[in-house]
């Protein structure tokens, strides 16, 4: 069995997202950021350190379950809701538009098409979506809802380690 410490390292890690940012350096400018799904805060500290100092990141999540060791400063805002909930929808909104959007929420198929329908009109042309866990063997739904979604849209792939995102570039 795992040891719980490389455990907790493999989940929280976000050397993929790093790999992704590298895709998508044309992404410019990249100050806005949404985010579905905050859990401890490690991929929202992820984007705030890529924004910049002017820049801002809105994480959306059921609760609060950030570590308080994240530091985040007045760029960072947590809507507390369901990301299906149409008055998170309202929320979000208003803040709109983005310029990336990561959908790390929950994982099964039908709230992925959800925050898909829901946000990604969200995001402004020239700007992307990145759809986390695609691959992951144990996230059935995302791995599902994947191999649909890219037979109809025009997207990317991109697999790390056991994981994978999912990039789709907002055309307008
Ligand atoms: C895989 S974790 C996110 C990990 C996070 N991106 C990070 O890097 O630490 C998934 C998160 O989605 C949240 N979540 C699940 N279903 C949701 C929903 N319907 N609306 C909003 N958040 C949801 C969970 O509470 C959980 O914190």
């Amino acid at each position: 069995m795992e040891d719980p410490k490389a455990t907790l390292e493999r989940i929280v890690n976000v050397e993929d997202l790093k790999a992704a940012l590298e895709k998508i350096a044309d992404v410019d400018p990249l100050e806005a950021v949404l985010e579905i799904g905050a859990g401890h805060g490690y991929s929202a500290r992820f984007w705030l350190d890529s924004v910049g100092a002017t820049g801002r990141v809105v994480s959306v999540d059921l609760r609060n379950r950030i570590w308080p060791t994240m530091n985040f400063d007045s760029r960072w805002e947590l809507i507390v809701g369901n990301s299906t909930d149409l008055n998170t929808v309202a929320t979000v909104a208003q803040r709109a538009p983005f310029d990336l959007l990561l959908i790390d929420g929950d994982h099964r198929r039908e709230f992925l098409a959800c925050d898909w329908a829901f946000y990604s009109p969200f995001v402004r042309p020239g700007g992307v979506v990145l759809f986390h866990d695609i691959l992951h063997p144990l996230c059935l739904g995302a791995r599902t809802f994947w191999l649909a979604f890219k037979e109809s849209h025009e997207c990317e792939t991109f697999a790390w380690d056991k994981c994978g995102v999912g990039v789709v570039r907002i055309t307008g």
